[in-house]
């Protein structure tokens, strides 16, 4: 009996209209009461309301929610409600939701506490997680995109998806915005030098305007020195191909006359200084045709040499792996002609690209988040200690996929319509690439060693990586150990359990034995 004030938190409102009505029931242990609450359509704010309730509800397990609705689909995006009460009491219950309220339906929000599956049917936040997941499993199905590839939620395109995994309107509007503004200045580009053709590099300048960073700058002012060059491969944006050597790689042929060469590889070999970055995953990919034009792929080897002060520098390109009509594909070395040693470098820079969007980027790591975010839905539910953890990181993910799936990877995307990997070949590369994928890969500790990346002064992405990797984990086991104190836990875990299968066994296709 008493007081209770209630602070209910807004994220959003799909229409602001007048029928912005809840009833609210307040679920104690000793009883409910149901209160009605009228809000403010206002967005990313918190409301108080105070209420007296003539009865003891005892400590309070569940919120349940409805909104009044009206014609108009006004949902309302509610992050939050907070109970204080009865009375004087100040310690404060959450009650978190962060979910549409929609339509006829009461929603019941469990108190906040992350709490793992018990063995009492009886108990009450037993029959809601139960509940929860059955109907997470009814809106969170899985597709085939293709054969060979991490299974995806079950969503031709962006409507299709459930409504509490779709785009806020700001980030919607921020998204579309800046694909917008990507396709009109590159429009303007086209338009700016549809009358002139291009004879030396310097052209290039003619496109260099528009949005522009301090690297852009840097980039553009040595982005032909072999200096920039090695860098990128430890500090650029894909940073996860290079690799210390650990013997030549057999398929670097070396031909007679280029006995040099070879002494100075063997050397670098023998005291540690030898590096290479080796995209044998492109050959034999198929190129695309883009406007009845043939495009081309390379699959280059790039053998770099670290410097005792850490300059990362290339020695030696080799743009194609032996074949049967090739038993020895030219060598390109810093010593030729200028423009023939940049050309070999962009080839080089050209592969990277593809490699770097399809293998690190869309498998790595739009696909595999893919994967955990449709387990967690279907496997755990929100009292779930790791579903806690997971679902700020994992809010967009099916949206941002499915779109890329329907407009950038599709038959005719963007990729089909510009990129040399276009035409099916991307799908055959992503295969490949899936074929390799381990759990130790994904990890960065584990990763940088199998590369003999650890304790490289100019390694700095490595650094940054470590120090990050670190203070994730301290976060993470900080609060999985609350749960698992003991392997048997773990083990004892059925939802948890069921989570790992879902992951490995479903979304990633029987990959159990990865790790
Ligand atoms: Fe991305």
């Amino acid at each position: 009996m008493g007081r209770y004030r209630i602070g209910v938190a807004t994220g959003a409102w799909l229409f602001s209209g007048s029928h912005n009505r809840v009833q609210l029931w307040l679920v104690g242990a000793r009883g409910e009461a149901r209160l009605e609450l009228r809000l403010r359509p206002a967005r990313g704010q918190e409301e108080e309301f105070e209420r007296d309730v003539p009865k003891d509800l005892g400590p309070l397990q569940f919120v349940k929610l409805r909104k009044h609705h009206s014609l108009v689909d006004d949902a309302w995006f509610c992050d939050c409600i907070t109970v204080r009460g009865p009375g004087a009491c100040e310690e404060a219950t959450f009650f978190p939701c962060y979910r549409w309220v929609q339509g006829q339906d009461v929603l019941s929000l469990p108190e906040g506490t992350a709490r793992l599956a018990g063995d009492n049917a009886l108990d009450v936040f037993q029959k809601h997680r139960e509940k929860e997941l059955k109907e997470r499993r009814r809106l969170y199905c899985w597709a085939t995109w293709k054969e060979g590839l991490p299974r995806t939620i079950a969503a031709e395109r962006q409507d299709d998806l459930p409504p509490n995994s779709r785009f806020h309107e700001e980030k919607r509007l921020d998204f579309e915005w800046a694909l917008k503004a990507g396709a009109l200045e590159t429009v303007l580009k086209r338009v700016y030098t549809l009358l002139s053709s291009w004879s030396r590099l310097e052209d290039f300048d003619q496109i260099f305007w528009g949005q522009k960073s301090d690297l852009a700058e840097r980039v553009h002012r040595c982005w032909r020195d072999d200096e920039l060059f090695g860098y990128q491969f430890l500090n650029g944006a894909n940073p996860m191909v290079l690799r210390r050597s650990a013997s030549l790689p057999s398929r670097l042929v070396l031909p007679s006359g280029t006995e040099a060469l070879g002494a100075q590889l063997e050397r670098e070999l023998q005291s540690g200084s030898l590096f290479e970055a080796d995209f044998s995953l492109l050959d034999g990919i198929p190129a695309n045709v883009i406007r009845g034009e043939k495009q081309y792929l390379a699959a280059p080897l790039v053998m770099l040499q670290m410097r005792p002060e850490g300059k990362l520098l290339p020695v030696v390109i080799q743009i194609q792996p032996p074949s049967p009509s090739c038993p020895a594909p030219p060598l390109f070395l810093p010593s030729d002609p200028p423009l023939a040693w940049l050309l070999a470098k962009i080839w080089v820079r050209n592969s990277d690209f593809q490699v770097h969007q399809l293998q690190y980027h869309l498998l790595s790591t739009h696909l595999v988040a893919e994967v955990i975010a449709v387990a967690t839905m279907r496997c755990l539910p929100g009292l779930h200690p790791v579903f806690k953890l997971l679902i700020p990181h994992i809010r967009y993910t099916l949206e941002i996929n499915t779109r890329a799936r329907s407009q950038l990877i599709s038959e005719g995307g963007i990729f089909d319509k510009a990129v040399s990997t276009g035409g099916g070949g991307h799908v055959h590369l992503l295969r490949r690439a899936m074929a390799q994928l381990t759990y130790r890969s994904l990890c960065p500790p584990d990763d940088l060693a199998a590369r003999g990346l650890l304790g490289i002064p100019s390694a700095l992405y490595a650094h940054d990586a470590l120090r990050l990797w670190e203070i994730i984990a301290r976060y993470v086991q900080g609060i999985v150990r609350l749960f698992y104190h003991r392997d048997d836990v773990v083990r004892g875990d059925p939802e948890l359990q069921a989570w790992c299968r879902e992951i490995t066994e479903v979304g990633l296709c029987q990959a159990q034995d990865r790790g």
